[in-house]
């Protein structure tokens, strides 16, 4: 694998959460594959569990890791070609990402959906950029329409406290109050729906549906309470407007959609899932998250897990 974007790149997925489970029981016993190998962290956004355990995933590696936070300290760059750049911006992306490719074997990216032009972000032109002019692998830590790092990480969740062979997975939105990406609900769909032994459905008010391709196949209910019948995972997000001329946009903080006790309890005694940060009493209550069928720290530790799979797979490729 020499780039990782999304779940094609990772192939046969039960294979991928095998691999997984055994990279957790022996994480140390891979080191031959990074040493003297660098891996580049970039951040155009924040992070605090991508940040870590990307960088202890590759120090379980041998790996040595540098960290740029592009709007901390660095040039500012300019992403657009054509501008005159006579503001603000002394450098540019174009020549910037080559000059980081001379510094390392692997580079990892985070760049968010900019909510300014919505082709730019679906055509993923940040990481992409990366992938075309670095001349070094690229895997993303988060671009503007997927995290597959953290659904993977998921997959491995699931796969670990699944009772039964086909669960019901329920990818519920869930209220905040900022327009938050599409990024990690479009990837938890991709992966739950080519993962074929889960029963995936999405749960979204009116004005909320995912963009066709990521919501597939799978049925998305309009009305919480119906898809949470059943559901032996719960899998809350607020994502914003994915569909024109709502696009980024935030149409609702309806709270009777925050995931409570009451409604865990219309579910199969189900487990509560969210890739953190949260917002407490937005997306879910206090007592469900802190509840013994909250997932959220698993889920963070498995971050660890998923990271050094694709890190592996990439070093092999080298
Ligand atoms: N879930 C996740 O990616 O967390 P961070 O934004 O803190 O990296």
């Amino acid at each position: 694998m020499r780039n990782f974007t999304n779940v094609t790149d990772i192939g046969d997925l039960h294979a991928a959460v095998k691999q997984a489970l055994e990279v957790k029981a022996n994480r140390f016993a891979y080191q031959h594959l990074g040493k003297n190998r660098t891996l580049l962290m970039i951040f155009f956004n924040s992070s605090l569990r991508t940040r870590l355990s990307t960088q202890k995933a590759a120090l379980n590696l041998g790996m040595n890791v540098i960290v740029l936070d592009v709007n901390q300290g660095a040039w500012k760059l300019e992403t657009e070609r054509g501008v005159i750049m006579d503001g603000d911006k002394p450098e540019h992306l174009l020549e910037a990402i080559p000059v980081m490719g001379c510094y390392c074997d692997v580079i990892g990216v985070r760049s968010f959906a900019r909510f300014e032009n919505k082709r730019d972000d679906y055509e993923e032109t940040i990481i992409n950029q990366f992938i075309k002019y670095s001349g070094r692998p690229v895997f993303s830590m988060e671009a503007a329409t997927r995290h597959p790092l953290q659904s993977f990480a998921d997959l491995i969740t699931i796969e670990e406290y699944k009772a039964t062979p086909r669960p019901r997975v329920v990818l519920t939105w869930a209220p905040h109050p900022k327009a938050l990406p599409q990024a990690v609900p479009n990837s938890f769909a991709e992966w739950m729906n080519a993962a074929e032994d889960i029963d995936f459905v999405i749960a979204n008010p009116e004005g909320y549906d995912l963009a066709p391709e990521f919501v597939g196949n799978a049925p998305v209910y309009h009305h919480q309470d119906e898809a949470l019948k059943n559901a032996d995972f719960v899998y809350a997000k607020n994502w914003s407007a994915y569909a024109d001329p709502n696009y980024g946009k935030v149409l609702s903080t309806d709270r009777s959609w925050t995931i409570t006790s009451e409604k865990m309890a219309l579910t199969n005694n189900a487990y509560f899932m969210h890739c953190l940060p949260v917002r407490r009493n937005m997306i879910v209550s206090d007592a469900v998250i802190e509840s013994e069928r909250s997932l959220v720290i698993p889920e963070a530790a498995n971050r660890e897990i998923s990271a050094q799979v694709v890190l592996m797979r990439i070093l092999e490729s080298l």
